[in-house]
């Protein structure tokens, strides 16, 4: 179920922001029709801000904290930070659940901190993109307590309200709700308010006018203070058809066909961009990409003057814990590429603070494929068309962290689910195997600095508990080691950046029916690489058709690259055809 629940945010969210650059420089053009923007050619690296680096020893991590990684964020090669929410939160949601969006939530430090934050990461040359949370807030921000106090409240129609004389409104589903029932009683004012996603999390009511301009004003308050872009948080379920009509039963099964993409959500994001994208240079994502590749196209086509990115997640959706099929994934990959070859613009990504870890999922963690294929990964991630989004401490090849009780576990969708299948009697040893794969949990333990206290993330006690493969798993050992995941990241972010035809090229997938190996090329203005990269544990052959007699390899994840036609267990190799 809980798989089920990431999945569905997953797949329903991701609208990114767009940087909006209007340096002349980065719009020349290369290629026919080729639109060169900075965010596409960017690699985002996403903190999660209370795993990254503590700095005062309360075992969260804070914004003092990220300032001391910054030379190594920048070490990276990557361009833009992005941040998941730092506002002030009761920490339902992990700060998904906004009670002040002008504020910093105390334990990742002040409005100061921030500050030096963002002129840390400037003067480095890097971007700031910011989490905007805005389908919900806290049910502790003014506005909601406002909003509760009386039926006339100026603030009541900034949420969904019910009242209960009319009867019980028509079913919706919550994501995070013990019940899944997206509907509280409300006892104060006899009315239910709606909350897609915990009963802390009440949804905002986008159909009011004064409503969204308040979060415009939000958005100004930031990009005022120099931020560089939003990933607007859930928001492809912001605008609802409040008449709520009753859906036809078993609804839930496929709630996503009903909450994305509501009645006027576009309207309201040209309205956004009219009121803020367009003023700022700043990028703009969204969580979710809709139903359809037409729905994706309508949120980020440039002439529709919308959101600069899309981040679909059907490829992340894939992994299961019994593995996955590579055709499959090759297929989705191909098909969302091929969607957007001639228009529009994607995110590409396997991992965010909503999955389990990278190299579990998708790779192999088991100590002797990890190395490899965390790097395999890292090389298709960096080798595909759209703009690369790649989690902290998966560049070391970070792990699930292997929890076994419900104790090891912190993230509010997984406690409640566990506790509705104890009051319902359902399957507590299946659940707990679940979400050994799948919690969110086990992508948001503490980064592994080093092999100090608490692997070097805090002097006290960490909120979640660490990896205990520290010792073999740390950005300290892999400094010094040349062959390292970290180096080789290095490396492939490295390539990305000298040549614009991974960026803009051409994208074209090879050997298609090959069950075991994913073989492309990228190609732009002449220049042509060949990618082939073995999923698999074991030898296989490849066959891309492509005369390799006059071509070099640029990298390899292996020390001498195999003979053309086999990869050796997890290969990854890039070849420029000359
Ligand atoms: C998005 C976030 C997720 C959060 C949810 C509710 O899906 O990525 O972490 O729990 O929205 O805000």
């Amino acid at each position: 179920m809980v798989k089920k629940l990431i999945i569905s945010l997953i797949c329903s969210f991701i609208f990114i922001l767009p940087f909006s650059c209007k340096q002349k420089n980065e719009e020349t053009q290369i290629g026919k029709d080729i639109d060169r923007k900075w965010w596409k050619e960017a690699i985002v690296y996403q903190v999660y801000p209370r795993s990254f680096k503590d700095s005062d020893g309360d075992g969260i991590g804070d914004l003092k904290g990220i300032i001391s990684k910054l030379d190594y964020i920048k070490s990276l090669g990557v361009d833009v930070i992005w941040l998941n929410p730092i506002y002030s939160s009761p920490n339902d949601d992990n700060g998904y659940d906004v009670s002040d969006y002008r504020g910093i939530m105390k334990e990742f430090g002040t409005m100061n901190d921030f500050d030096s934050l963002l002129k840390g990461i400037h003067d480095r040359g890097l971007k700031l993109v910011m989490d905007l949370v805005v389908n919900h807030s806290s049910d502790e921000h003014e506005w909601f307590k406002k909003s509760r106090s009386s039926r006339t409240s100026p603030y009541r129609d900034y949420y969904h309200w019910w009242n209960a004389e009319r009867g019980k409104p028509s079913p919706r589903y919550s994501l995070f709700d013990i019940n899944h029932d997206a509907w509280k009683y409300d006892s104060l004012t006899n009315a239910y308010y709606l909350h897609y996603f915990s009963r802390k999390q009440p949804d905002l009511n986008w159909e009011n006018p004064k409503l969204r301009q308040e979060v415009y004003g939000i958005m100004k308050f930031w990009a005022d203070k120099g931020i560089d872009g939003f990933r607007l948080d859930a928001f492809g379920f912001a605008a609802k058809d409040t008449t709520f009509p009753e859906w036809p039963k078993g609804y839930e099964k496929n709630f996503m066909k009903y909450y994305a993409m509501g009645p006027h959500l576009h309207d309201y994001l040209k309205e956004m961009n009219a009121e803020v994208f367009s003023k700022y240079n700043v990028m703009s994502v969204a969580e979710g990409a809709g139903n359809s590749f037409e729905d994706a196209h309508n949120l980020v086509d440039a002439d529709r003057n919308e959101l600069n990115m899309a981040y679909a997640f059907e490829a992340v959706d894939i992994a299961k814990r019994e593995g996955y099929d590579l055709l499959h994934f090759k297929e989705v990959f191909s098909r969302w590429d091929s969607a957007f070859a001639d228009k529009g613009w994607l995110s590409v990504f396997l991992a965010n603070h909503d999955q389990a870890r990278l190299v579990s999922r998708f790779g192999n963690d088991d100590p002797a494929y990890r190395d490899l294929s965390a790097k395999l990964l890292a090389t298709f991630i960096l080798s595909m068309r759209g703009t690369p989004y790649w989690y902290y401490g998966d560049e070391l090849g970070m792990t699930n962290p292997g929890f076994t009780k419900i104790e090891d576990y912190r993230d509010m969708p997984t406690l409640n689910e566990y506790k509705h299948l104890k009051e319902t009697g359902g399957n507590i040893d299946l659940f707990l195997q679940e979400i050994k794969f799948s919690s969110r949990d086990n992508g948001r333990t503490p980064m592994q600095w080093d092999t100090s206290s608490h692997v070097g993330f805090t002097t006290g006690t960490p909120w979640i508990q660490t990896n205990s493969n520290y010792k073999m798993i740390n950005a300290s050992a892999q400094e010094k080691d040349s062959n390292s995941c970290l180096n080789y990241f290095r490396k492939m972010v490295r390539l990305r950046k000298e040549n614009v035809a991974l960026v803009y090229g051409k994208y074209t997938l090879l050997d298609k029916t090959n069950p075991d190996a994913y073989v492309y090329t990228r190609e732009l203005d002449g220049k042509k690489f060949l990618i082939l990269l073995n999923f698999k544990n074991k030898n296989v052959t490849v066959d891309p058709g492509i005369d390799l007699t006059k071509s070099r390899i640029i990298i390899s994840n292996y020390m001498t690259a195999s003979a053309p036609g086999s990869l050796k267990p997890y290969e990854a190799v890039i070849y420029e055809v000359l």
